[in-house]
């Protein structure tokens, strides 16, 4: 299974792919998806999964640093 990764979407969730598995604290395993949305907004109704309550509630768009190459420094 590919590499997991969790990509952060303008004014919504976390969109999760990859060999991951999602537990509560407990640890009980939820059933997932291969791809699935994490809610990083607090509105959904089906926590912790994004459930689109976020539209037009919800604004943050957000962007990593960019990592210079070597050759770009
Ligand atoms: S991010 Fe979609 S419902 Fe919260």
């Amino acid at each position: 299974m590919a590499k997991a990764q969790i990509k952060v979407m303008d004014n919504g969730s976390f969109k999760v792919s990859g060999d991951v598995e999602l537990i509560d604290m407990d640890g009980n395993v939820f059933e997932t998806k291969p791809v699935f949305s994490l809610c990083r907004c607090g509105q959904s109704q089906k926590m912790p999964f994004c459930d689109a309550s976020h539209k037009g509630k919800f604004a943050s768009c957000v962007r990593a640093e960019k990592v210079l190459d070597e050759e770009e420094k």
